[in-house]
Order: structure tokens, then sequence, then C-alpha cells
């Protein structure tokens, strides 16, 4: 296996280590002092700014930065991912999700093949079928319109579009869109979830979409085979035909399940789970919601950071600036932790579907090459829109840990309200805090102010705030399709500088593997147990303890011969 020297081995790696306590040494109070230096750190592209003034970093902390990736060859491997080379070592594939949102006349090679216009004859598909769906063209097995989509699928095949569904849904040119139509998600295997994705829904005009990039996964096959057998008990087996579509890369599995191949959506191994909401995947279930041209505005948003990305210098580039003071954050300053806070209720599902991106991307334990790191990578993502937060864990925030908070703002409100008599509009409120927040963190309030303010000795520690806790600010003008497309790429992107500069594949994941097998071990045993009463064996004590427990229940439909759907 070849094997390249690790970015903790060179210069820039060590000048940084020893550049933590210089920057140690001032706090954010006196860095936000120097208004030529926040001057500096406060970028625009394309109506979004970025403000990492609060971050705890001096000028030189940036030109460090910029070195580390030099060594890294981060510009070189970014190059690579675009011109579709197999940056993919282990799974041996190109990175092209960029080609998703590509416009028609773009070439971008993977295997010396133009992928660009395979996208656009799935886009084209995708079109000319959700509208024949939305127009009540296309028709169920009784003769009714289509008005309600589940969308069955798990991991990359839910989160993204999940996210991009919920930001969508109070957008007034979207929800325009969308009237009378219903989008729903199934992605776990408890059955929970299944009686919740159908409550209230008649099969008669309901359309299921597998999603799956494999379709092998066991949660998603399971839930559509479920949801296959809830159409053909209303309505027939020959109704499926009418009923079940498919997103896939894999075309032969879909057509053996029994969805005809014509009426798969069809995406390639170029593009990562994590990474697939701009192919079908997403642009599938959303087109059907809310019409094709709302989605190809979402993609046009991502493409626009995509050109960004791309071809900016790294001083006023987003996605490199993010991912390289994110790689400060960890490794250098050694905060585990990242909060995602989005000022914006539309974006509740943002945090979630980073977690995915970011952390099964970054999680890993050995380079690119396979060498065991000595250091950390990855980061610990959690969020929730404010102010939901606030009164939740940021009190951690402020006095506890040192967690790098990412907040995110809206400047024009998806539904503005305005109250007569009130100081401020709604939006304004909410705002506010995302204003106040960053500061609080960054400043703190020290005992000297609590004196001042005849605060009793016995509390001032308690109420005392340290400050010096680093956040950045992100602000969007709107949150329309477009805009939701941004941020999308801006984070991926994000991920990936991170990944190239810490030498690690970000677009595997082999760590989700072990469980999928030791979970199929337990299957077989619940099967032969219930069915034959075959004794537990081969699991430690502990396991076996449980499983027996758990087999001791009368669960009522443990050996039932016939079909079970939720009651829901
Ligand atoms: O469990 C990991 C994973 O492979 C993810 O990477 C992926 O997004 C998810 O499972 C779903 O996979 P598929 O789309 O093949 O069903």
């Amino acid at each position: 296996m070849a094997s390249g020297p690790l970015i903790c081995d060179t210069e820039p790696w060590k000048n940084l280590k020893a550049h933590v306590d210089d920057v140690k040494k001032t706090h954010l109070r006196e860095l936000l002092a120097d208004e030529e230096r926040c001057k500096s750190m406060i970028i625009d592209h394309d109506g979004i700014v970025l403000d990492f003034s609060r971050q705890q970093i001096l000028k030189e902390t940036i030109e460090g930065l910029f070195k580390l990736a030099e060594a890294a060859r981060l510009k070189e491997k970014i190059d690579k991912m675009f011109s579709g080379e197999k940056i993919n070592q282990t799974e041996n594939r190109s990175v092209l999700h960029a080609a998703l949102r590509a416009a028609r006349d773009a070439v971008i090679y993977s295997d010396g093949c133009n992928v660009v216009p395979d996208v656009w004859s799935v886009l084209d598909k995708i079109k000319s079928f959700s509208e024949s769906v939305r127009n009540g063209s296309w028709v169920g097995a009784t003769g009714k319109a289509l008005t309600d989509v589940v969308s069955v699928g798990i991991g990359g095949s839910f989160l993204g579009p999940l996210f991009v569904h919920t930001a969508l849904q109070t957008d007034g040119e979207a929800s325009h869109s969308a009237k009378g139509r219903e989008l729903r998600f199934l992605a776990n295997v408890d059955p929970v979830d299944v009686a919740r994705s159908i409550a209230g829904l008649n099969p008669e005009t309901t359309l299921v979409v597998v999603v799956s990039k494999t379709f092998t996964t066991a949660e998603t096959m399971l839930n559509a085979r479920t949801l296959r057998e809830w159409i053909s008990s209303a309505l027939g087996a020959q109704a499926v035909a009418k009923h079940m579509v498919a997103v896939s890369t894999n075309i032969e599995l879909v057509e053996k399940f029994g969805i005809d191949p014509n009426n798969a959506f069809a995406f390639w191994d170029w593009v990562g789970g994590r990474y697939s909401v701009c192919s079908a995947v997403g642009v599938l279930p959303l087109s059907l919601q809310y019409g094709f041209s709302i989605v190809e505005k979402f993609l046009s948003g991502a493409r626009s950071i995509d050109n960004h990305f791309h071809s900016t210098p790294f001083e006023k580039n987003i996605p490199v600036l993010l991912g390289l003071l994110s790689v400060w954050n960890v490794t250098f300053l050694g905060y585990p932790a990242r909060a995602i806070l989005p000022y914006c209720q539309a974006l509740e599902k943002f945090a979630p579907h980073i977690q995915q991106v970011s952390m099964e991307s970054n999680g890993k334990g050995v380079s690119i090459d396979g060498i065991p790191l000595p250091y950390e990578t990855g980061e610990i993502d959690f969020g929730e829109p404010g102010t939901n937060g606030q009164h939740s864990f940021y009190q951690l925030i402020h006095q506890g840990r040192v967690i790098p908070c990412d907040f995110i703002g809206i400047v024009m409100s998806q539904q503005p309200v305005f109250l007569k008599g009130e100081p401020v509009n709604n939006h304004d409120e909410l705002m506010s805090n995302f204003f106040a927040q960053p500061d609080a963190l960054a400043f703190g309030k020290t005992p000297e102010q609590l004196v001042s303010e005849n605060v009793p000795n016995h509390l001032i520690p308690h109420k005392t705030f340290s400050g010096n806790r680093p956040s950045l600010s992100i602000l969007l003008p709107h949150l329309t399709a477009y805009n939701i497309g941004q941020l999308l790429a801006m984070y991926e992107h994000r991920v990936a500088v991170e990944g190239f500069v810490w030498g690690i594949n970000s677009f595997d994941q082999w760590g989700v593997e072990l469980g999928k097998s030791l979970a199929t071990q337990v299957r077989k045993q619940l099967h032969s147990s219930r069915t034959a009463e075959e004794p537990i064996k081969g699991f430690n004590y502990s396991t076996s303890t449980l499983l027996s427990k758990y087999l001791e229940a009368e669960t009522g439909i443990a050996s039932s011969t016939s079909t079970v759907l939720p009651r829901v």
C-alpha cells in the first residue's frame, strides 16, 4: 500500500501547534476590538455573508492554515474531485456530487465518460414523471390522482431530502406549488414509523417512492415490502405498478423487487449516499411535492457554491475557510464538538442532515493510505434551531464546555408577522437572539461588571461568564429553494476540505458495516428461536441474557403466519 507522509509531520502543522499558545494569550474581547482584524474576517458571496471574526484566531492563524492547506495539497485535491478522479480510493470511485447540479452544457468526466448528459436525462425523466403525477395524467390503480407521496429510505436516502422538504414547506412560492399535496418520509424500520408514515393516507391516492442507492439496505427493504403489502392488500398486487417507483443505482434489484424499471430513476456509484440529495434521491420526491421548477432553483443554488468553491482563491472561499477553521478548532484548539444553530425553524432538519454528512465522512481512524492516525478527525455535530436551543443546552455552551458554534440567520423571514403595538416584528425578535448570542459567548461577563451591578458576592462566581468562546455567523438573504441549495453545498464542501486536510477518505463509510453484520446474526437467531424454539447460541453472556428476556415475552405476532399491518 502506498503511504504518503501524514499531515501532522509537516512544518505548517508543527507551526500551528506552536502558535496555539500565542492565540490563547488573547481573549476574544481584545480580538474583537481590532476593527481591521474583524474587517478582514467578514466576507460575502452571492448574497451570503460569513463573519468569522469571533473565531479564536489571529491574522497569522489564517496564514498558518493556508500553509497547512498547501502542505495537504488542498487545491490539487479539490481539482481532482471536480475532474472525476477516483479519490474515493477504498471503493475505487469518483466523487462527483457537484455533477448532479452542473449546467446542462457542462462537461465532467468519470471513467472517461462525460456524466452530465446522464444526469440531465434523469432530471428530464423526473420532470416529465412528476408533472404527469401532479397534473393527474398519471393516476393510481382505481383512476384517482396521486396526491400523497411516501418516500422510503434511510441515512443519505432520507436526511437530505427531509431537510430540504422541511425548509421549503414554509416558503411562499414552494408551498403554493405544493397545495393539496403531501410528502412524508419513512426511514426507521420501527413499525411505529410505518404506522406514522401511512396514518390517514389512502393507498388509492398514495405513491410510494423507494429510495436506496444499493437496494439492499435491510431497513429500507423491509419498509418497502411492508408498504407494498399495504398497497396490494388494499388494491390488489397489480396496483404496485402504478403506486410504487424507485430511485437506485441498482436497477436489477429494483426490477426483482417488482417495480417496473421504466419507473426507476437512476443515479451512479460516484454519488455518495450522504451527498445524494441533488440526485433523484431528493429531486424525485421534492419535484413530486413542489414541482420540478422549484427543485431546479435548489440545484442552481448548490451550483453557485460549487463554482465558487472550485474557482475562488482561498482567502475569499467560504467552504475552504469554514473547513480550515473547523480543523483549527478540532485539531489545534482541541474542541471536539460543533453546534449548528439556525435561527430559523424551517432549518430544523439541517443539523440532523449535517450530522451524517460530517460524521459519516470524517469520523475516521486511519489516513487515506491506511495508516493509523496519531490525531483525531471529525467533529461531534449537533444542533437545534435557536431560540429553542437557548432554552435547552446553551447553559453548557456559555458556562460549561467550549463548543464552537455556527449561527445561521436569515434576513427576510419566509413568514413575516407584525403585531401592532409590539416594539419589533416577530422575525426581529428571533434575530435579536441571533445577534446577541455570539457576543455573549465571545465577551462573557466579568466579576468586575457584576460588582458594578451590585450582584451579591456569593453569586458572583455563578453569574460570571468567562467568554472567549468561538463562533461564526452566516447570514443568508432569504430562505428560498436557491438559498437552501447554497447552504447545502457550503457544508458539503466544508466537510470535504476538512477531510482533505486531515488526509483521510471522507467518502467511504466502513464503520457502519460491523453493526449491520452482527444484526444479521441476531436476526437469524430470532427467526430460529421464534419458529423452531432453537436455543440462543454464539453470543456473549450479556447479549444472550438480553435476548432471552426479549424472547420470553409473548408478542402475539411472533409466529403468526398471516400478515399484520399497523393499526393507526
Ligand atoms: O448505513 C450507512 C449507509 O450506507 C449510508 O451511507 C447510506 O446513506 C445509507 O446507509 C442508506 O443506504 P442506501 O441508500 O443504499 O439504502
